[in-house]
């Protein structure tokens, strides 16, 4: 086994825009290489964020306000990476987590009131920890809402916001994207699963070596 510094690696993206499938693809790649790493998601990746998950992603769309949306994602996260990251990264493990703080960042910071100040002011406090990369999984609303639908999981809490919803967070997302260049790249997730994640692992390769 290679024993090497471990990556931090975020996927991130609408909902249906194939972050799941590409974490997958991203991990069996790596254990190609001689890794060992770690696959988790967001929110959850760890028991007591497990639970936190549930509260968030079934029920009434009305449920939570985005203000209270933010202190349970982020209670979440504190979990997931106490339990989960750190120690994985500690020991050297690459991490790949479907959805990291930029999920909080555009579906509670910028699509329904401007609360993004609060949500890196939280940020800064509880979690202070970036990705090295952050994969940014990038799609026509329609075509992803389609596929995600098509999956209907029972978890379909903010799919059920609609799809002007998701139109203003693939916005939000591209934003990010050209705010923080040297953290993240914008992958076309239109195509065929095997030319992204062709992509996906160029872009691994290129930016961590
Ligand atoms: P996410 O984790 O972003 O919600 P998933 O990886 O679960 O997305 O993909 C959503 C649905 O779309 C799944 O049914 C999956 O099999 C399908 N899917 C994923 N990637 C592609 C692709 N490149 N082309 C067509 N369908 C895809
Ligand atoms: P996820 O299971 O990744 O959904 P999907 O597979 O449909 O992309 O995440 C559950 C939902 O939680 C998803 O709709 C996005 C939302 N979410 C936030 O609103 N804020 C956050 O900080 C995170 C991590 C997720």
């Amino acid at each position: 086994m290679v024993q090497t510094k471990g990556h931090f690696i975020s996927l991130e993206g609408i909902d249906g825009s194939g972050k799941s499938t590409q974490a997958k693809a991203l991990a069996a790649w790596l254990r190609t290489q001689g890794r060992d790493p770690v696959l988790t998601r967001e929110p959850g990746g760890a028991p007591g964020a497990e639970e936190i998950r549930r509260l968030l992603v079934e029920g009434d769309p009305e449920r939570w306000s985005p203000e209270t949306e933010i202190l349970l994602f982020t209670a979440a996260r504190r979990d997931h990476l106490e339990r989960t990251i750190r120690p994985a990264l500690a020991a050297g493990r690459d991490v790949i987590t479907d959805r990291f703080a930029d999920s909080t960042r555009i579906y509670q910071g910028a699509t329904r009131g401007d609360l993004r100040g609060m949500v890196d002011d939280i940020h800064a406090r509880a979690i202070a920890i970036e990705p090295d990369l952050t994969l940014i999984l990038d799609i026509d609303p329609e075509i992803a809402l389609a596929r995600g639908l098509a999956r209907r999981s029972g978890e379909d809490r903010f799919e059920d916001f609609g799809l002007a919803f998701q139109k203003k967070l693939h916005q939000g997302f591209r934003a990010l994207a050209s705010e923080a260049p040297g953290r993240c790249v914008l992958i076309d997730a239109s195509r065929a699963p095997d030319e992204i994640t062709a992509d996906i692992i160029a872009s691994v390769t290129n930016r961590l070596g």
